[in-house]
Order: structure tokens, then C-alpha cells, then sequence
């Protein structure tokens, strides 16, 4: 059976919101640790190593709150680009993440998946990830899906890539792809699409990320650094999720009189 997170450290409990205004699947840009770090005179690698707590806390908060799935972004395809320190300091980083938070993340019942590219990516990181999907794989309370080497353009172009390759094998006719096959070939094709996007750290943009499951997603942009971030934080974002009139390109009349 798992057992439920610990409780928010200054007492704080979930919102009550009617089921049907929860978002099943929430995509967090995990962003602003660098300048948390700077803004406090450290490097900006402090500042990744403090947002570890944050995600725990957040995933804490989607479980209160019945939130299926939770897709964090780690690390993109573009981050490649940052100093050598930098990057070996987060490949180094998440390995230890995983470690330390394998054991309270299968207690709590979170099944842990990874979503981005192989090419690139340090094998130890790799075969840390693959080893929590596999020991999380059964369980059902909340998916994390931890987005490491992950790009949104990266994906589709690589689901394009195996989709052409089933069609010149002769496995798919080309007149059968709609948006729903094409949906297959994506890393994580049984995943809902994403209902909220929230990002931190005040910038507004998707910087690549679930381009294709965000097509219809309610942005939410707080000003907030990710260290800074806890459970509170997301609920807010839920609250303000919950406001939101979905209409998907419908429209009704609300005429007032
Ligand atoms: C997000 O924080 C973490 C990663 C991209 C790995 P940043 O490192 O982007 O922090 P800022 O945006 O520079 O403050
Ligand atoms: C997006 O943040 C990537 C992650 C949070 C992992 P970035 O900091 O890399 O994005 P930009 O450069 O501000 O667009
Ligand atoms: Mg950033």
C-alpha cells in the first residue's frame, strides 16, 4: 500500500476543488535556479541542487491533490549549451536525485518514466532513469515523467522519422495518418494531453517543451524561482487552472440581459 507524502511543513493543505477542475496531466518548467543561485552570490549549480526539495514538495502536492501525472522539465535538448561544468554538474545531479528520491517516490506510489533523447545523453544517466521506470513500473498513485534530454521539436521530428520508416516497411499506409496514429510514435503516446502548463521564474515561453501534447494546455506563468517553489505553489496554479473556461475552439451564447 503507499503511503500518503508528508505532510507541508508549515501545515498547508490542498484546496478543496471539484474533481472535474483538477488538471489529470500538469507539465512544470522547473526554471529560474540560476538566478536563484546568483541573486545569493553562489554559482548557478547551487541553485539547481536547491530545487531537488522543490520537485519532492510539488510531487507531494500533486498526490494531495489527485493530480495523474506530473511531467517535470530537467533538462532540454538546448541546454547542451551551457558550460561543461554546468551540464556535467546537472548529468552528475540527477543521477543523485534519483537515488535519494527512489525509495520516498515508490513509497508514495509515483511511477517514475523518463521522456527525451537517447543521442547525447551520459549513459549513467540513462541507466538510472531506465532502472526507475522499472522498479516504479506497477505503480499507480501519480507518474512522474522526468524530461531529461527532452525537446518538443526533437520528439515529433523523430516520431515523423519513425513513422516514414513504417510506411517504407509497408507496416502503415500513408493515408492512415491522422493526428491519432501520428500520436503513437510520440515518447509517450498514452500519457493525456497536458491540461495546465506552469512555468516559474516569470519567463513566458515553452522553450520546446510538449509542444504537441500542449496544443490546448492553460498557460499559468508565476513569478517564482524554482528553489523557492513548493506544494503551494502549484496549487495556486491549480486554483487559477480551475478559473479557466476550456472551449477547445467551441463557442456557446452567453448572452446577458
Ligand atoms: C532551470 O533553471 C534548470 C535547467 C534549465 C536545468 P535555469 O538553470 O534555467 O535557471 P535560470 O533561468 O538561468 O535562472
Ligand atoms: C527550460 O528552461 C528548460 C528547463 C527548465 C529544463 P531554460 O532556462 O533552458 O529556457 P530558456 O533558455 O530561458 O528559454
Ligand atoms: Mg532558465
Amino acid at each position: 500500500m503507499p503511503v500518503k507524502p508528508y505532510a507541508h511543513p508549515n501545515g498547508a493543505v490542498a484546496p478543496t476543488i471539484p474533481t472535474q477542475f483538477v488538471p489529470r496531466h500538469v507539465a512544470v518548467v522547473m526554471d529560474g535556479n540560476g538566478r536563484w543561485a546568483n541573486q545569493r552570490g553562489l554559482p548557478r549549480n547551487e541553485g539547481h541542487r536547491a530545487g531537488e526539495a522543490a520537485l519532492l514538495d510539488v510531487v507531494a502536492g500533486a498526490i494531495e491533490m489527485g493530480i495523474d501525472c506530473v511531467s517535470a522539465y530537467a533538462f532540454s535538448t538546448e541546454n547542451w549549451k551551457r558550460s561543461i561544468d554546468e551540464v556535467s554538474f546537472i548529468m552528475k545531479f540527477s543521477v543523485d536525485v534519483l537515488d535519494r528520491q527512489l525509495e520516498t517516490l515508490n513509497n508514495w506510489g509515483v511511477r517514475i518514466r523518463w521522456a527525451g533523447r537517447r543521442p547525447k545523453l551520459w549513459k549513467s544517466v540513462i541507466k538510472r532513469l531506465e532502472e526507475c521506470e522499472e522498479a516504479t513500473k506497477n505503480n499507480t498513485v501519480c507518474t512522474l515523467v522526468m524530461c531529461v534530454n527532452y525537446g518538443g521539436r526533437a520528439e515529433i521530428a523523430d516520431a515523423a522519422a519513425a513513422l516514414a520508416q513504417d510506411v517504407a516497411d509497408g507496416k502503415l499506409k500513408s493515408t492512415s495518418i491522422n493526428e491519432k496514429v501520428f500520436q503513437k510514435y510520440l515518447d509517450e503516446p498514452d500519457l493525456p494531453d497536458v491540461d495546465l502548463f506552469l512555468r516559474t521564474s516569470g519567463e513566458q515561453r515553452f522553450s520546446n517543451f510538449l509542444l504537441w501534447q500542449s496544443a490546448y494546455a492553460e498557460m499559468v506563468f508565476m513569478n517564482v524561482l524554482w528553489p523557492d517553489v513548493d506544494r503551494t505553489t502549484l496549487w495556486k496554479a491549480v486554483e487559477e487552472y480551475a478559473l479557466r473556461d476550456r472551449r477547445y475552439g467551441g463557442a456557446v451564447d452567453k448572452i446577458s440581459k
